[in-house]
């Protein structure tokens, strides 16, 4: 099993990016083979305009996945722009890549629906994506639901290209990770940068404790029992607590007669706790951040060797190694 995951660097990651893709990348790196990560900068360009933030972005990202559990020595973690020849790569694929595939994928669709000017790196977007996966002859590849069409889309490119020059591409699979569509913001809402309702894995304790106290909450009266699944503050408890306290919770949840300050102030206490060792690791990466980019260094070695075979691989299958 070799395993993929690129993962954008636009803001400090919420619980939401954890729960819903780093948790996955963590227990993967573990399971597989071989496990490459790495901070899609290029992918992030497409919405990141602002250079010093993008730089600080990329820098912050490779930070908290170390922080969070990301091991150099299971894992190849890396930043996407230096292994040039994913780009070369990418070229390849675009030559055999047929405007309707594109004119169909969502990011694009969605944009041009909207009325919104949409540039070329938006629309190739998946065929970037689908270089990043096939440099690596990855099979695996952890994604939330919402890149799953994109996961189709390198298949058929790898498929075509197979099929015109010989087996050059190996057919990855997505493993569509369970978290990803499920854990809710503070406004009940999917946890979305873009909907403003996260809380940050690295928020300062007294700044988790005063997001959790905002979350928004019915108005049922505290008497009535209530059903714990439909409810977001339970979901959120529950991400972060044992087999044991969660069902302690849910019976308080049938039973009535409790208040969801209550639920408020245990869950910030558990996901304070659950984050606390990450959040003092990540304290000590901070003093370092040469190590940082030395981990950043070896990972995109590692990456350019596997890279390069394949990109050699495909460009003599196609005729530009002459
Ligand atoms: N597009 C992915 C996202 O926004 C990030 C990404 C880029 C990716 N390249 C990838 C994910 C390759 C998996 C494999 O989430």
């Amino acid at each position: 099993m070799i395993v993929l995951s690129g993962i954008q660097p636009t803001g400090r990651f919420h619980w939401g990016n954890y729960f819903g893709a780093i948790r996955q990348y963590v227990e993967l790196q573990n399971q597989a083979d071989a496990a490459y990560y790495f901070i899609a900068n290029l992918h992030a360009l497409t919405t990141v305009e602002d250079a010093e933030l993008l730089r600080r972005y990329t820098l912050d990202a490779a930070t908290d996945l170390l922080a969070l559990g990301i091991n150099p020595d299971r894992a190849t973690l890396f930043v996407q722009s230096d292994v040039p020849e994913v780009t070369q790569l990418c070229w390849l694929l675009m030559t055999r890549t047929p405007m309707g595939l594109l004119e169909r994928c969502h990011a694009y669709k969605d944009k041009k629906a909207k009325g919104l000017p949409a540039d070329a790196g938006l629309f190739t977007y998946p065929v970037l994506m689908a270089a990043d996966i096939l440099a690596y002859d990855a099979d695996t590849v952890p994604v939330g639901e919402d890149q799953v069409q994109h996961i189709e889309v390198c298949r058929d490119l790898a498929g075509s290209f197979n099929h015109l020059y010989g087996e050059v591409f190996v057919l990855p699979k997505a493993k569509i990770m369970e978290h990803a569509a499920k854990v809710p913001g503070t406004d009940g809402e999917k946890m979305s940068k873009s909907y403003n309702n996260t809380i940050g894995v690295f928020d300062e304790p007294a700044s988790v404790r005063k997001a959790v106290m905002r979350i928004k909450t019915d108005s049922r009266p505290v008497s009535e029992p209530k059903d714990p699944e439909s409810d977001p503050l339970y979901q959120l408890y529950s991400l972060f607590v044992d087999e044991k306290r969660r069902e302690e919770m849910a019976a308080l949840y049938r039973r009535g007669g409790f208040g969801y300050g209550e639920v408020k102030k245990a869950l910030a206490d558990a996901a304070v706790e659950y984050f606390a060792e990450a959040y003092e690791y990540r304290k000590e990466l901070e003093k370092t951040p040469r190590k940082v980019r030395e981990i950043l260094e070896d990972g995109a070695a590692m990456a350019r060797k596997r890279a390069g075979e394949v990109l050699h691989r495909a460009q003599a299958a196609c005729g530009i190694r002459y």
